[in-house]
């Protein structure tokens, strides 16, 4: 079965994306306990830490990347839940709270990120880590100024070809937007294409650990994710829940 455009776009932008996932890894094997990953899409992380047994919850608001998330876990130890992260209350605390791929940056700014970390304390056993990573500063860059781009991500389900390229990063008010083309081409060779934008809110680690520290956090030394050919570096933000 061909899954849905929004699966497809999801998987080709984020799916392949494996630099984080030794973080991720360590992170689970030290915490012990169960795992809730905010923001967890189809699932690229939640089912990777899944197999390797981790008791897993995976958050978000977009019930149709959920279901593909669902679908993927099969038997796999994965509760999935529809909810915004700026208001979820589970009943549950868990050994180990994450945040992938920059999500904490699409939440709405400053006020949106103070509701998720409520949340996040709610749902926390006593010293136990929230870790989230921000994209380190991205440089501005326009398509028409430059002649090498970077490489498209791309994908071909059921013969049809999807390409998505970067094709600028520009600065705004308090956001960096990050846009994109989307390309399909059908089987029959006919093409489509629209363009995409993700806002991300201007942040950085020292930023996040200060307001996390307002809420109670204990902000632990951050770490640093590489960048690769697809995707740019991240700062690992380490927040311990108080005890
Ligand atoms: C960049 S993707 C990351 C997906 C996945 N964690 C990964 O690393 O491959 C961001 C995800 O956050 C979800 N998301 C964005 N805002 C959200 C919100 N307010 N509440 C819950 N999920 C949200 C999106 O639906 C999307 O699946």
């Amino acid at each position: 079965m061909t899954p849905s455009e929004a699966v497809i776009w999801h998987d080709v932008e984020c799916g392949r994306y494996a630099a984080d996932l030794p973080l991720w890894h360590g992170l689970a094997e030290e915490a012990g306990g169960p795992v809730l990953d905010v923001g967890a899409g189809t699932g690229r992380v939640a089912i990777d830490l899944a197999r390797r047994g981790h008791r897993m919850t995976a958050l978000d608001h977009d019930g149709e990347l959920l279901a593909e998330l669902r679908r993927r876990a099969g038997d796999l130890p994965v509760d999935v839940v529809e909810a915004d992260a700026r208001d979820f209350h589970l009943g549950r605390r868990f050994a180990l709270v994450i945040v992938p791929m920059q999500t904490i940056q699409i939440l709405g700014g400053a006020a949106g990120r103070a509701l998720f970390l409520r949340c996040a304390l709610e749902h926390l056993e006593p010293a136990a880590l929230l870790v989230a990573t921000v994209a380190v500063a991205l440089e501005g860059f326009d398509a028409a100024e430059h002649t090498e781009l970077p490489l498209p991500d791309v994908a071909e389900h059921g013969g049809r070809l999807y390409a998505s390229q970067p094709v600028g990063v520009r600065p705004e008010d308090g956001v960096t937007v990050v846009e994109r083309v989307r390309q399909t081409v059908s089987p029959e060779g006919e093409r489509t294409e629209e363009r995409n934008e993700v806002r991300l809110d201007t942040l950085d680690a020292d930023a996040l650990a200060d307001e996390a520290r307002a809420m109670g956090f204990d902000p632990l030394p951050s770490r640093e994710i590489e960048p690769t050919h697809e995707h740019v570096g991240s700062t690992v933000v380490v927040l311990r829940a108080p005890s």
